[in-house]
This record gives structure tokens, sequence and C-alpha cells, in this order.
């Protein structure tokens, strides 16, 4: 399962970059919000500089030509944007023209295997069902993951199940047996599946072991 930050921070964008361990990266106007300072466009360049991998531009237009001109225009930032349109009659519609001109989608805010279904037959070429807002209503949204993730192997769909909303780490190993293809984590739920209580005890005892070692070495040396 490939690994995406869900973050529109640059900063936290180097970092996973550092580790290794990026794939792409998803925005939203929430996540752009919250970093703010810079034009979206702008932060948007300088992502696609850290990474090849896919970077999601969202569209804040909710009508058709409105889609079709904010998607036109972020494909032309960078060749690894992909333009993210929400699940919508008017979406979809968005989606369709925007794979026929070559422009790569990721449909949002997708909350029943239905909707990818459809988001993926316009062709969309991520679909992100949104795991953690549909358990916050007492659903379980790892069901739409393993629904799409089947639905798509069987009838040989290309486009691929993108697992968004994540909370926690359990919602990363879950999409991954659920046969999503990405996850896309914020920075926080990366780190926290990079730390084990027992790993970070352990290299605090080896440490401390051989520091113990050292000194005994060199008192025996000073006597
Ligand atoms: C990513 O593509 C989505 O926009 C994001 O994961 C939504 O996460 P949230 O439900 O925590 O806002």
């Amino acid at each position: 399962m490939k690994i995406f930050l869900d973050t529109a921070d640059i900063n936290e964008i180097r970092v996973a970059a550092r580790w290794g361990v990026l794939d792409g990266v998803t925005t939203n106007p929430t996540l752009y919000a919250k970093v703010g300072g810079a034009p979206y466009d702008d932060v948007l360049r300088e992502i696609c500089g850290i990474t090849s991998g896919p970077v999601s531009a969202e569209v804040i237009a909710d009508d058709l030509e409105g889609m079709l001109r904010e998607g036109r225009h972020f494909a032309t930032l960078a060749p690894n944007i992909v333009v993210k349109v929400p699940m919508s009659e008017t979406g979809l519609e968005a989606i369709s023209r925007l794979a026929d001109e070559g422009i790569r989608t990721n449909c949002t805010l997708v909350f029943s295997a239905n909707q990818g279904l459809l988001a993926a037959k316009a062709g969309a070429s991520l679909i992100s069902p949104f795991v953690g807002r549909l358990d916050d209503i007492n659903q379980d949204g790892m069901i739409v993951i393993r629904e799409l993730a089947e639905m798509f192997a069987i009838h040989d769909i290309e486009a691929q199940v993108l697992a968004a909303s994540i909370r926690h780490p359990q919602h990363v190993t879950q999409a991954a047996l659920a046969g999503a293809h990405i996850a896309t984590i914020p920075f926080k739920v990366l780190q926290q599946m990079v730390h084990h209580p027992l790993t970070d005890r352990g290299i605090a005892q080896f440490k401390a072991d051989w520091e113990k070692v050292q000194g005994e070495l060199a008192a025996r040396r000073g006597s």
C-alpha cells in the first residue's frame, strides 16, 4: 500500500520524504487553511518539487465550468498534480471531462461503494472514501474501503482506492488489510506509526548499557 501525507505543511512533507516513506500528498481547503501564508498555487508547486508522486489539489467551484477551469489550471502547475473533485452530479461530469483531456482526478468525499463505483466509471484515477468521518457517525468506514477494493479487483477497474480521513494508526493497518491501494495519513499519525513504547524503551536501555560499560572501561584505564 502506498503512503500519502494528508497535509499542506511543507515541513511535514519534507520530513516524510527524508524518511523514504512518501509516495504522494493530498491537500484540501481545510489543510491549506491550516498553513496559509502563501497562495495555494505556490504551496502546490513547492510540494510537487519535494515528491514526484501524485499531489492532490482540490477544486473550490461547484459549477461545471468553474471545476474545469480550476482543474485545468492546477494541471498546468506540475505534471504530478491530480485534481481533487468532490462527489456530486456535477463532479462526475467534471471528472469525465477532465479524464477526456488527460487530466487525472481524485474523487473526494466518497462515503459509499456506489459513489466510488460511479467515480471510477466517470474516469477518476483515485477514489477517496472518508473512513474517519464515517466512523464519526457510527458507521464502519472500513467497509467502503473493502467493498471498493473487491469491486475493482473483480471487475479489473483501474482506479485506485485511497483511504482518506485517517484518524489513528489502526486505520492504516485496517486499510492495508482491506485492500486499499493508498492511505493518506496526517503527519501526527505517521509519527505514531513509527513509535512503540517497547522500541523507545529498548533504544534507551541499549544506550544506557553501552554507556555503563564505557564508564567502567574508562575507570579501569584511569586506575
Ligand atoms: C484527504 O484527501 C481528505 O480530504 C482528508 O483525509 C479528510 O480528512 P478529515 O476527515 O480528517 O478532514
